[in-house]
C-alpha cells in the first residue's frame, strides 16, 4: 500500500505502473496508509454522457492521452440504454443468436473513415463487404424508372439515360470532397471551437451553405442525374431530398463506394473503445441534470439515479435536445433547436426471394431489383409519394429465408408487409429513431464548448452525421478539453523532424501522434 500514498502525491508516475485500479471509493483510507498528513488531493474526474460512437471514442482518446502524458484522471461514462453503441446496434432475427445479427442503425463506413478503419484493424474486427444484392432500382412512387447492376450493360444503360458528363462530374465533386475530408487525419489537422471555422478551414463552406441540388447543378450535374441518382442516395442515407439537404450531406451520401461493415455488428468497435479506455461505464443510468458550481473550486455536478457526483470536466456525447438533461439556462439557450429526421426502420425475414412485382406495376413473375431506392421527383411532377425511402434485401439468414431492411417516414403495417412480400413474412422488428439531423443548408452551428471544461461532441452532427465523424468530433473535444484543463491536449506537439511521418499514408492523428 506504499504506492497508494505515493500515488496521491505523484499521480503521473505511479498510476501507469500498477496493473490494477486503486480502491479509492471502495475502501476507507486511514492514517495508517500515510506517513505524512493526508493531502486532500483527489484524482480529477471527467464525465462522458452517452456511449455511442462519440462517447466511447471520447473515452478512448482520453486513455491515449493518459498514456502519453502520464495523466492521472478517472473517467465515468453514463449511458441510459443497457448497451454500448447508441445508434449503432444489432438485433438477431427471431432473437435467435445462431442466426446472423442485423444492423438496426448505422451500417456502413468507408476506407476514408480512418478512425473506424484503424480501430477495426487494431481490434481484430473483420470488415465485410456490405451486401445489398446485385440489382438496384429507382422507384418514384408510381413507376420503377430505372435499374442497374455492375455489368457492362448496366454502364451502357446508365450512359444512355444520364450521359457521361453527369456521373463523371459527380464523381469529381465527391472525390474532391473526400480529399478535403482527409485533411482531418494529418498532423496538421484543424482544431475547432466552432464548426463553421472547421467548415471554412476544410473549404466546405460553400457546400454546407447550399442545397445538394443547387451545388451539384452549378457543378455541371444534370437535373436528371441529381434527382434520380443523387437523391436516391440522400434518401437512403439521410432520409432527405436534394432540395433540402446541404451538399456536404449530398457528397457524403455519394461517397459510399467500397462500403464496409463490421462482421457481427459495428457496435463492437465502440465496445472495444470503451473497454480499452478503462473508463467506468454506467449503463442504464440516465443523466438528468448538469449544474455548475463555482466554489470552493469550479466544477460540474451531474445528477443521475446514482446520486449527484462532481466532475472537473464534462463531455456531452448525445444530441442535446433528445437527452432530457436540465442544463443551466444560459447554456441550454446557447444550443439551437435541432430537428432530427424521424425514421422508421423495419427489419424482417421473408421466404419470398423478391418483393411483390404487382406493387411495382410489373407482371407477376417478373423480377424486382433486390434494392429499391427512391426519388422525390415523382412528387414534384404531381405523382404519388413513395411509401418508403429504401427497401433492400441483405442476404440469407439461412437457406431459403432472406433478411430485408426498409426505411420509411411512416410505420409500415403488417398488411403492407404481407402484400409486399406475398404473404411470406417470417419475423418482423420495428424501430423508430431520431436518426440524424435535418441537414439544412446553414453556416451556424451549435457551440463545441458549452462552458469551462464542458464540451459538446454532437455539435458536429448538423455538418455531417456519421459514426466516423463522431469519433473525429470527440477527438477534437478531448484535445480542447485536455488542453484547457490539464495543459496537455491529445498529442504532444510534434517536432518538425517527426512531423514528416504525416506524409506517410498510414499516419492517423490521435493514433500515431
Ligand atoms: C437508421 C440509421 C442508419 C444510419 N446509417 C449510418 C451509416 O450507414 N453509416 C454511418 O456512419 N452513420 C449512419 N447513421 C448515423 C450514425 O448512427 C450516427 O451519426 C452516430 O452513430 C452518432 O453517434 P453518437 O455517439 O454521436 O450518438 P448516439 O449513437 O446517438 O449516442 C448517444 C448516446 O447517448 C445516450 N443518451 C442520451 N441521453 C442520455 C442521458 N440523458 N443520459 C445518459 N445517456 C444518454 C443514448 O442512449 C445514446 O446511446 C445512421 C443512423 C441511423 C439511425
Ligand atoms: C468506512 O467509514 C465509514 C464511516 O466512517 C464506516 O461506516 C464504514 O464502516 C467504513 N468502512 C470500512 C470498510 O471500514
Ligand atoms: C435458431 O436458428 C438455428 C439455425 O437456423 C436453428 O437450428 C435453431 O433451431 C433456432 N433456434 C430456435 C430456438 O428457434
Ligand atoms: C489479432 O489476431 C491475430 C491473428 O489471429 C493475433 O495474432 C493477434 O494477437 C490479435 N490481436 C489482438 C489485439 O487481439
Ligand atoms: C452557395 O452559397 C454561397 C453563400 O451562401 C453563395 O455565394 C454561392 O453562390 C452558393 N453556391 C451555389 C452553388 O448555390
Ligand atoms: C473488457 O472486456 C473484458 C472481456 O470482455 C472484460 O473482462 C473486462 O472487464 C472489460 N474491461 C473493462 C474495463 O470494461
Ligand atoms: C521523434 O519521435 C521519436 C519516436 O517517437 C522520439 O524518440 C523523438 O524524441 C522525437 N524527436 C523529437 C525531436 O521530438
Amino acid at each position: 500500500m506504499r504506492c497508494h500514498a505515493l500515488l496521491l502525491l505523484l499521480p503521473a508516475t505511479c498510476a501507469f505502473q500498477l496493473p490494477f485500479r486503486l480502491p479509492f471509493f471502495t475502501r476507507n483510507v486511514t492514517d495508517e496508509d500515510f506517513e505524512q498528513p493526508i493531502p486532500t488531493v483527489k484524482v480529477p474526474r471527467i464525465a462522458i454522457i452517452g456511449a455511442g460512437a462519440g462517447g466511447s471514442s471520447a473515452a478512448f482518446w482520453i486513455s491515449k492521452a493518459k498514456e502519453r502524458f502520464g495523466l492521472s484522471l478517472e473517467v465515468d461514462v453514463y449511458e441510459r440504454e443497457p448497451y454500448i453503441g447508441g445508434r449503432s446496434t444489432t438485433v438477431y432475427p427471431y432473437s435467435n443468436t445462431s442466426l446472423p445479427p442485423l444492423e438496426v442503425g448505422a451500417s456502413i463506413f468507408v476506407s476514408a473513415n480512418k478512425n473506424l478503419w484503424r480501430a477495426s484493424d487494431e481490434f481484430n474486427l473483420t470488415r465485410r463487404v456490405f451486401n445489398t444484392g446485385s440489382q438496384t432500382g429507382i422507384w418514384d412512387g408510381e413507376e420503377l424508372l430505372f435499374s442497374f447492376g455492375n455489368g457492362w450493360w448496366d454502364t451502357v444503360k446508365a450512359i444512355l439515360r444520364f450521359g457521361i458528363s453527369a456521373p463523371k462530374r459527380t464523381d469529381q465533386i465527391v472525390q474532391e470532397a473526400v480529399k478535403k475530408f482527409l485533411n482531418l487525419y494529418t498532423a496538421e489537422a484543424p482544431k475547432w471551437n466552432d464548426v463553421a471555422e472547421l467548415a471554412a478551414s476544410l473549404d466546405f463552406l460553400e457546400m454546407v451553405q447550399n442545397a445538394t441540388a443547387d451545388y451539384f447543378r452549378k457543378g455541371g450535374v444534370s437535373n436528371k442525374f441529381a434527382s434520380e441518382m443523387i437523391e436516391a442516395a440522400t434518401r437512403v442515407n439521410y432520409g432527405q431530398n436534394i432540395d433540402d439537404i446541404h451538399a456536404v450531406g449530398g457528397a457524403c451520401s455519394m461517397a459510399a463506394t467500397g462500403a464496409r461493415g463490421i462482421e457481427g455488428g459495428n457496435f463492437q468497435v465502440f465496445e472495444q473503445f470503451m473497454n480499452r479506455s478503462g473508463a467506468n461505464v454506467h449503463l442504464k443510468t440516465a443523466v438528468t441534470s448538469i449544474s455548475e458550481v463555482s466554489s470552493p473550486s469550479r466544477h460540474w455536478t451531474i445528477k443521475t439515479s446514482l446520486g449527484s457526483i462532481d466532475y472537473k470536466a464534462v463531455i456531452l456525447a448525445a444530441p442535446f435536445h433528445s437527452t432530457g438533461i436540465a442544463l443551466p439556462s444560459a447554456i441550454a439557450s446557447s444550443i439551437p433547436e435541432q430537428p432530427y429526421v424521424h425514421l422508421h426502420v423495419t427489419l424482417l425475414t421473408t421466404t419470398s426471394p423478391t418483393p411483390n412485382p404487382a406493387y411495382f406495376g410489373l407482371q407477376p413473375g417478373s423480377s424486382v431489383p433486390s434494392a429499391v431506392l427512391t426519388t422525390y421527383e415523382g412528387v414534384r411532377n404531381g405523382r404519388k409519394e413513395p411509401e418508403f425511402n429504401s427497401l433492400s434485401y441483405h442476404g440469407l439468414i439461412r437457406e431459403g429465408e432472406w433478411a430485408v431492411k426498409i426505411f420509411s417516414k411512416e410505420r409500415l403495417s403488417d398488411e403492407w408487409l404481407n402484400n409486399m412480400f406475398l404473404d411470406k413474412v417470417g419475423w418482423v422488428y420495428r424501430k423508430e429513431w431520431d436518426a440524424y439531423p435535418r441537414l439544412t443548408p446553414t453556416s451556424t452551428f451549435p457551440p463545441v464548448k458549452l462552458g469551462s471544461g464542458f464540451y459538446y461532441v454532437n455539435a458536429l452532427e448538423p455538418f455531417i452525421s456519421t459514426m466516423e465523424t463522431e469519433t473525429v468530433a470527440s477527438r477534437n473535444v478531448v484535445d480542447l478539453l485536455l488542453n484547457e484543463e490539464f495543459g496537455t491536449g491529445l498529442c504532444p506537439t510534434t517536432s518538425a523532424e517527426n512531423r514528416t511521418t504525416s506524409n506517410d499514408k498510414e499516419f492517423v492523428i490521435g493514433w500515431d501522434c
